[in-house]
């Protein structure tokens, strides 16, 4: 691909945790605007992938680039600032506080305005805003006033994705958005990430076979830390190493 098609690029990316080699050598090359699914076994190191890509873990070896510069020694802040958000396998909300100011401290950390108080206080209104069209669009505006902890489990993730998305950033990682939930809440969590993840670039770990045949562009196959596979969902349903290391019994 050329430069210009390539928003995220993995080279060589590797990690090991002390003597085992947890990730090794991707390499892959994401567009502007696809959306990727990343599957593979538990263990297969997914959420590896995701904390070195967002900046918690440094990688062994090799690089990894957003928009052409190397996110390398960058701290996760620093990467989210460059444009990428991630949301976490296990939920990351504050319980404790309402939707509505869930919402607001992912828009007002997404502005960086914790350090200019005054850029802060004529940035309120357009603020309360950003927070009410996320609520708006992720179906909780009526339950703004509501403790997140005390939303049900479908609704904490629809916060979340909200959370993930506050800051507009061109490239979303979501790690299982749709894990523990029933099949009617998985297919509306899917409305949702599709809407809130339009015209950006889209990468998520998901073990519901459904989700990730309906919503992927290409699928990423993880297996014992090597990408397997990065085809299109029509290939990767013939892919004959891929049904043998992962799909297997999950597919019909
Ligand atoms: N901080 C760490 N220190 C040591 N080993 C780790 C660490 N984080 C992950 N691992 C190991 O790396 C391997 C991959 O873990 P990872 O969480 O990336 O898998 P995964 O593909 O996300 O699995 P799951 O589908 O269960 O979420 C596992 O063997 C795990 O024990
Ligand atoms: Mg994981």
């Amino acid at each position: 691909m050329a430069t210009n098609d390539v928003v995220l690029s993995l080279r060589g990316v590797a990690k090991s945790f002390g003597n085992s080699r947890i990730i090794r050598d991707i390499t892959m090359d994401v567009a502007p605007g696809e959306r990727i699914a990343l599957i593979g076994p538990n263990g297969a190191g997914k959420s590896t992938l995701f904390n070195m890509i967002s900046g918690r873990f440094q990688p062994s070896g090799g690089d990894i680039v957003l928009n052409g510069n190397s996110l390398l020694k960058l701290e996760p802040y620093e990467i989210y600032r460059q444009g990428l958000s991630r949301s976490f396998q296990i939920t990351n909300i504050f319980a404790k506080l309402s939707v509505y100011e869930n919402i607001r401290s992912s828009v007002l950390w997404s502005l960086g305005h914790r350090y200019s108080l005054f850029k802060f206080l004529n940035k309120l209104t357009d603020v309360r805003e950003r927070a009410e069209q996320l609520m708006e669009q992720v179906g909780l505006a009526r339950r703004k006033d509501v403790l997140a902890g005390l939303l049900t489990y479908a609704e904490q993730r629809s916060l979340e994705i909200a959370m993930t998305v506050a800051g507009n950033p061109s490239v979303v990682l979501l790690d299982e958005p749709t894990a523990g939930m029933s099949r009617s809440e998985s297919e509306q969590a899917v409305e949702l990430i599709r809407k809130l993840t339009e015209g950006r670039t889209l990468l998520m770990v998901e073990h519901d076979m459904s989700v990730v045949f309906g919503l992927a562009d290409r699928i990423a196959v993880l297996a014992g830390g090597a990408l397997i596979a990065l085809e299109s969902p029509e290939k990767i349903r013939h892919n004959h190493a891929v049904k043998e290391a992962y799909l297997g019994d999950h597919h019909a």
